[in-house]
């Protein structure tokens, strides 16, 4: 199954890259740009990463992202998660950034944009791996800072496919962002956010009601609200869903509460995705792994959740029927 599962093309949709910065390269880029870390070793870090909660887990991760400072960091942060993808069978990935991480540092956005895109554009040359960004926002600050964000990214808009919403879901519900989400639809930006990860169903609907978004994030506590659900299938809105993220962060207390293949089952269009890699203990293969381990997950599911992944992805139509096509020939074999 392990085989099966990592050969199998896929797509990644709910993915950050600050989230692939593995302890490793964490002390690489801290040594090279000389910046003391609060830990001695890798192992003493790794350590570290057993969170009670979403806001355990955002503390460790946004210190992390400190030792990101140039372009060439940002390009090697990168680079490094594209191999994971090669060496998985991702071949389209739709990846998250958090700009005002780094520009609340004094990185200018220029340098966090570059470094990531050219190497999404090298990844695409050499491998054919295709891509969308997507900039999120961080709903822990104001409407006026994702504001000035979007602000900077204007003249980048050639590099962004759309706009999603992350960070603390709780005390920061949807509403707060409903008017620069409206802009960033204005200027023919896709939309996404993160909902019903911690947060209540109704902030999927609030999502789908205020913001107007293409897909959701997570959204597994949708199915507390039965209506919900209803209106998830009929309208085909897909869930990017995170299934080790969700155990690590205590979402569900184990892996076999989890409620991604009933949802699946029942007709939600939901999606494997890694969320932070590094932090949560695996990359795709070892997500949908988990599922077959914990949940009995069939290959007949598998497929279906990639299927679903290039159906449900921003990629033009022309490309999403070469993947569903490169996946059919995999299925036959
Ligand atoms: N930023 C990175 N990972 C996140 C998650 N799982 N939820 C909210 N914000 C995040
Ligand atoms: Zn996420």
């Amino acid at each position: 199954m392990e085989n099966f599962l990592n050969a199998m093309p896929k797509a990644e949709l709910h993915l950050h890259l600050e989230g692939t910065l593995e302890p490793e390269l964490m002390f690489k880029l801290a040594d090279r740009n000389g910046i003391e870390l609060p830990y001695d070793s890798v192992e003493q870090l790794k350590a570290a990463y057993d969170f009670g909660n979403l806001q355990d887990f955002l503390d460790l991760y946004y210190q992390g992202a400190n030792v990101l400072q140039t372009e060439q960091d940002f390009y090697d942060l990168t680079w490094a998660y594209i191999e994971h993808c090669r060496a998985q069978h991702v071949i389209h990935v739709e990846p998250f950034f958090d700009p005002q991480t780094h520009t609340d540092r004094g990185i200018p956005f220029e340098t966090v944009i570059n470094g990531i895109s050219r190497a999404l554009d090298d990844a695409k040359a050499r491998f054919g791996i295709t891509y969308g960004l997507i900039m999120c926002f961080l709903r822990h600050l104001s409407e006026a800072a994702a504001f000035e964000t979007l602000k900077q990214a204007e003249p980048h808009l050639d590099k962004i496919i759309g706009i999603g919403l992350d960070s603390s879901e709780k005390g920061h519900p949807p509403a707060k962002f409903e008017r620069v989400f409206a802009k960033a639809r204005e200027w023919g930006l896709l939309l996404v956010a993160h909902a019903g990860e911690e947060g209540p169903a109704q902030n999927v609907i609030d999502a789908l009601d205020l913001l107007h978004i293409n897909r959701i994030d997570h959204g597994v506590r949708a199915s507390d609200d039965p209506e919900l659900i209803k209106r998830l299938i009929e309208d085909k809105i897909a869930l990017t869903v995170c299934p080790l993220s969700n155990t690590r962060l205590k979402v569900f207390s184990d892996m076999s509460k989890h409620n991604i293949l009933d949802m699946l089952d029942s007709g939600v269009k939901v999606t494997v995705n890694s969320d932070d890699p590094a932090y949560f203990g695996g990359y795709m293969t070892e997500n949908f792994m988990a599922l077959y381990r914990s949940l009995n997950m069939s290959k007949e599911q598998a497929l279906e959740l990639a299927r679903n992944s290039f159906e449900y992805s921003f990629a033009s139509r022309e490309r999403k029927d070469e993947m569903l096509a490169l996946l059919s020939q995999y299925q036959m074999t």
